[in-house]
């Protein structure tokens, strides 16, 4: 099949170059030339493994390209995938919509004949049914654009693997005619021939199941993180009461890590979006509890701070402090709203002399928060430290040798801000150990 995607971000240019491996003809369109020229090289514009390789090699057959010219999008396919940015708005909790906006009023007057637009983008309940009405308004004579929800659930670090293999598609059609089903089917016809769900609703339902899962997913990272506080007072450990209710298969052990708690470009924006639409429609107090999931997270980033004062005897001023980590997870360069970064930018700006170091993310930090020292390998990074932050579990830090590592730092001390460090290994090597939600 033809088809284009709008928007070639994490999102745009994973689910163009993985449509084009399955062997659609994909031409992808975004608005930041730069991007864009990277994308025809053959260089992936951020850290995603596994996505150069298909990138290239669909590149190479030619069955991908790239364009800012929604002049050829609109000639290239009869189906197009919208996938840009909605961040939160500024002053608001609200989601931004103007450039999914701005996709159909500069595509939608240049189509036609026949065509859908799948939204991919994570939206406020009911904004497909809005863009159906401009859409319906901006299209020619004669020419019919059907709006369609299609959720992208995919997750940095496996986004490839995500996208090519989807643990579930959620389509969601206008009532009465529509041919989306129909084409969706054909564009996925080897993810549901690998047995992937496909589930068809009404566009309502399908924009809910996105903010709703991820209000989920964020709901259970903040409990545990809220019984890890308790925790720390009460002098338990969260890990092994995380191991011990995860047995029970009605609440499993995914997503009870307890630690400096969840970041990224999507989770905390979209609960603050789910809440903002909650209370548009009426219903804002089916949702305060994400109010809640919030401040606990937040709280989580405080807590590292404080602690880190604390181990340097109550005052950071002049203290050398490491912060392993700046991307707000492993195995992505993604510093949106980053709980390693906002760490070292709080110790930093607390007076404490900060070196971060990150295996992918050291460019995107050193672009949101300039003022921090970045330094080129974790060995620099410990050098002289009198607190050691371990802030994004990456496996080179998870396989740290704390023997080795203590040869380089001022002080050893440090706080595993991920619960994933072997405790008696570092004790064994004579460090003074801290982990949140534990006593040890
Ligand atoms: N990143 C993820 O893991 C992920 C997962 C699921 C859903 N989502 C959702 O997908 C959407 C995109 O997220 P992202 O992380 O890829 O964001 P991103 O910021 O990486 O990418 C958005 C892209 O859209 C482009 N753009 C903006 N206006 C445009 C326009 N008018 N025409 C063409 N291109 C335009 C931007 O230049 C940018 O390249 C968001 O709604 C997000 O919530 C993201």
């Amino acid at each position: 099949m033809r088809m284009t995607v709008i928007g070639t971000g994490y999102l745009g240019a994973t689910h163009a170059a993985c449509m084009a491996e399955l062997g659609h003809e994909v031409l992808g369109v975004d608005v930041d030339s730069a991007k864009i020229d990277s994308l025809k090289d053959g260089v992936v514009p951020f850290y995603e493994p596994g996505l150069p390789e298909v990138l290239t090699r669909n590149l190479e057959a030619g069955r991908l390209d790239f364009t800012t010219d929604y002049g050829k999008v609109a000639e290239f396919a009869n189906v197009h995938f919208l996938g840009v940015g909605t961040p939160q708005e500024r002053g608001s909790y609200a989601a931004d919509l103007t450039y999914v906006y701005a996709v159909i009023e500069d595509l939608v007057p240049l189509l036609e004949g026949d065509h859908i637009i799948f939204g991919k983008s994570t939206v406020p309940v009911g904004t497909a049914d809005e863009l159906q009405k401009r859409a319906d308004e901006l299209s020619k004579p004669g020419t019919t654009v059907e709006i369609a929800w299609n959720p992208e659930f995919l997750r940095e670090g496996y986004a490839v693997q995500d996208t090519i293999t989807p643990d579930r598609i959620v389509l969601g059609v206008r009532r009465g005619e529509t041919k989306a089903e129909e084409v969706a089917r054909e564009v996925y016809a080897q993810s549901i021939a690998d047995g992937a769900p496909f589930l068809v609703m009404d566009r309502v339902t399908s924009e809910l199941v996105k903010v709703s899962a991820n209000a989920f997913l964020a709901t259970k990272i903040s409990f545990i993180n809220a019984v890890s506080e308790i925790c720390e007072i009460a002098g338990g450990d969260v890990t092994k009461l995380a191991d011990a209710i995860g047995y029970d298969d009605r609440i499993g052990r995914k997503f009870l890590g307890a630690g400096l708690g969840f970041g990224g470009g999507c989770l905390p924006k979209d609960i603050r979006a789910f809440m903002a639409r909650a209370g548009e429609l009426g219903a804002d107090q089916a949702l305060t509890f994400l109010r809640e999931v919030d401040a606990i997270n937040m709280r989580r980033r405080d807590r590292v701070v404080q602690l880190t004062r604390e181990l340097c005897g109550g005052n950071l001023l002049g203290h050398r402090v490491t912060v392993l980590g700046a991307a707000f997870k492993p195995n992505s360069d993604d510093v949106r709203d980053s709980p390693a970064l906002s760490v070292a930018g709080s110790l930093s700006l607390a007076g404490a002399d900060v070196s971060v170091y990150d295996p992918k993310a050291m460019d995107n930090a050193r672009k949101v928060f300039p003022t921090l020292g970045y330094v080129d390998s974790i060995e620099e990074a410990l050098e002289g430290a009198d607190v050691v932050v371990l802030a994004t579990e990456w496996q080179q830090f998870r396989d740290l040798d704390p023997q080795a590592a203590g040869e380089l730092v001022n002080k050893k001390i440090i706080i595993d801000g991920r619960n994933v460090l072997d405790v008696d290994k570092w004790q064994g090597a004579g460090w003074d150990i801290h982990a949140l939600g534990r006593t040890l």
